[in-house]
């Protein structure tokens, strides 16, 4: 394996911890080491380590066939449950956020019959080509904040296809307003995660999300939210109830199947069932998109996959989301994660050390930053030693964060006050070792 690892991301220096047993909120390596898991599989865990009603469900489903290929009941159960939770009116599933992502947008350009995409620097929306752009650029490549430069961040994407992604700054509207009075009317989608949680945490500055809304709309692009980290996880109708900003389209992945691969997209039906047909769009008087626009002149959305809808997903699915991520569920994750902020910034405070702490619901971080980050742009500015040595001073010590200053903690219904007051009193030990 390239780097020893099966996800790029796996691997970091000096080598990645392999795992071998979790349960709850503590993890195993191969060595013997426990930890309390804050990392939670970047955000993946939401319902802590095999939590028992899942392990159970998951048991019986594993005896009873893994795949038909063909459409299960619990399928319906969980679209309708998503449904619910964010006010949508139709819904697919994929196997990962990458998928639900490059879905969306897919559908969106068949909606608009336009090719462009908008992202924001320093959003990761997955690994494929029209989004794999701008996620942490080198700062002498990204340009000026009302006209930033699509930076691939990768090896073997085509030009042809960088060029169709569009960028702007996150929570600077009136960059976004000078970019879409460029590209205004070439762009099928703006995709954006509604809290930045690929940069630490960076939530959206007030009215953002709003203004966000307005100009999609006004600009007949197709506002996707990417709630593969926030969705269910936030809040029970994730970063859509939780900011009260309604999306055309969102993704979900990560927590909704407790572990399980996973992902779903869905939004208004109108959007969504292009995937049906694609509307005659010729007299349509905004837009005046006729057939002939689309590429191939194809009359429907392809969304595909062997594994879309498989049993074991959407068993976990349902599970997670109606027997364990229930709306009471939520107070005390929030509750958690602003203990585990207070104790990390009363830390920092008595430690006089540069950074601050910061939390949405159940995730959040330390910042390693001297000012508050608005975007990807004060991001660069983040002490990434301080971090590393954070982050390996806990890790010896039986906190186990993600590996990158760019990821945060995640807190499960299985974790406790106890140990969000272990991590905060390791992060004390740590600032007097540091500051004596
Ligand atoms: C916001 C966001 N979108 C999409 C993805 C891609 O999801 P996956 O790794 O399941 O393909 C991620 C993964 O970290 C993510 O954080």
């Amino acid at each position: 394996m390239p780097l020893g690892v099966a996800s790029s991301f796996q691997a970091y220096d000096p080598y990645p911890l392999f795992m071998t047993d979790a349960r709850g909120s503590r993890i195993e390596d191969a060595d013997g080491n426990e930890y309390i898991d804050f990392d939670m599989a970047f955000g993946v865990l939401a319902a802590g380590h095999s939590h028992p009603i899942l392990a159970e469900v998951l048991a019986g489903r594993v005896a009873n066939g893994t795949c038909y290929t063909f459409p299960v009941e619990d399928g319906v159960l969980l679209a309708e449950e998503i449904k619910q939770r964010f006010g949508c009116d139709l819904v697919r599933f994929s196997n990962s956020g990458t998928e639900a992502t490059m879905d969306a947008i897919r559908v969106a350009r068949g909606f608009t019959g336009r090719e462009k995409l908008l992202k924001f620097e320093g959003g990761y929306h997955g690994h494929h080509d029209d989004v794999l752009v701008s996620i942490q650029p080198p700062r002498e490549l990204i340009g000026a904040p009302e006209a930033p430069v699509t930076v691939p961040a990768s090896a073997g994407l085509p030009r042809s296809r960088v060029e169709e992604t569009v960028v702007a700054p996150y929570n600077n509207a009136e960059a976004l307003e000078a970019i879409l009075a460029r590209h205004g009317p070439e762009i099928a989608a703006i995709i954006i995660e509604p809290v930045q949680f690929n940069i630490g945490v960076v939530p959206p500055l007030p009215g953002f999300l709003e203004r966000v809304r307005e100009l999609a709309t006004q600009h007949g692009a197709v506002l996707i939210f990417d709630e593969v980290k926030t969705g269910v996880v936030l809040a029970y109708g994730g970063a859509t109830e939780w900011f009260g900003v309604k999306p055309d389209l969102f993704c979900l992945a990560k927590s909704i199947g407790g572990g399980v691969p996973i992902g779903a997209f869905g939004g208004r039906g109108e959007v969504m069932s292009v995937i049906e047909r694609i509307p005659d769009r010729a007299a349509d008087p905004t837009t005046g998109l006729t057939h002939s626009t689309i590429p191939g002149g194809a009359t429907r959305v392809a969304h595909l996959g062997t594994f879309n809808g498989n049993p074991l997903s959407m068993a976990a699915g349902v599970t997670v989301l109606t027997r364990i991520l229930t709306r009471d569920a939520y107070p005390r994750l929030s509750a958690m994660g602003d203990r585990l902020t207070a104790g990390c910034q009363a830390v920092i405070d008595e430690h006089s050390l540069p950074g601050y702490a910061i939390n949405v619901g159940p995730k959040g971080c330390v910042m390693f930053t001297p000012s508050r980050v608005t975007n990807y742009r004060d991001f660069i500015g983040l002490d990434s030693e301080l971090w590393a040595a954070s982050f390996f001073y806990l890790a010896n010590r039986g906190i186990l964060l993600p590996p990158g200053p760019d990821d945060q903690w995640t807190l499960s219904v299985q974790h406790t006050d106890a140990d969000v007051d272990r991590y905060v009193s390791t992060f004390r030990d740590f600032a007097a070792e540091l500051t004596a």
